[in-house]
């Protein structure tokens, strides 16, 4: 079966360890955010001011601004642009991510 890397004839650097709520996730150099979390099943990350809906990647080009984040305690990150760093501590949102 062909992967994305594959089809891409993709050959990046050694994987490396990020966090999502908590839980070790791995990610690879030159990944997005959302990329990583995309490939480690995890398709939504914040949920909507008013009604709690769930939201992840919607335009995927940092325009909607639907995948905000928190990245490293900075709320507000857009998943689909942020390339993500090892070590990064990344936590879904919930409204406007400002906790309190
Ligand atoms: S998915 Fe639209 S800004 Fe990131």
């Amino acid at each position: 079966m062909n992967s994305p890397l594959r089809l891409a004839d993709a050959h990046p650097g050694p994987s490396f360890a990020v966090t999502f709520d908590g839980r070790e996730i791995r990610a690879l150099p030159g990944q997005t955010v959302a990329a990583a979390l995309w490939a480690a099943g995890v398709t939504s990350w914040r949920t909507t001011r008013d009604q709690g809906r769930p939201r992840g990647v919607f335009c995927g080009i940092g325009v909607c601004f639907d995948c905000l984040v928190t990245v490293n305690d900075r709320p507000n990150q857009r998943a689909c642009l942020l390339p993500v760093e090892p070590g990064d501590t990344i936590r879904s949102q919930a409204g406007t991510g400002h906790d309190g």
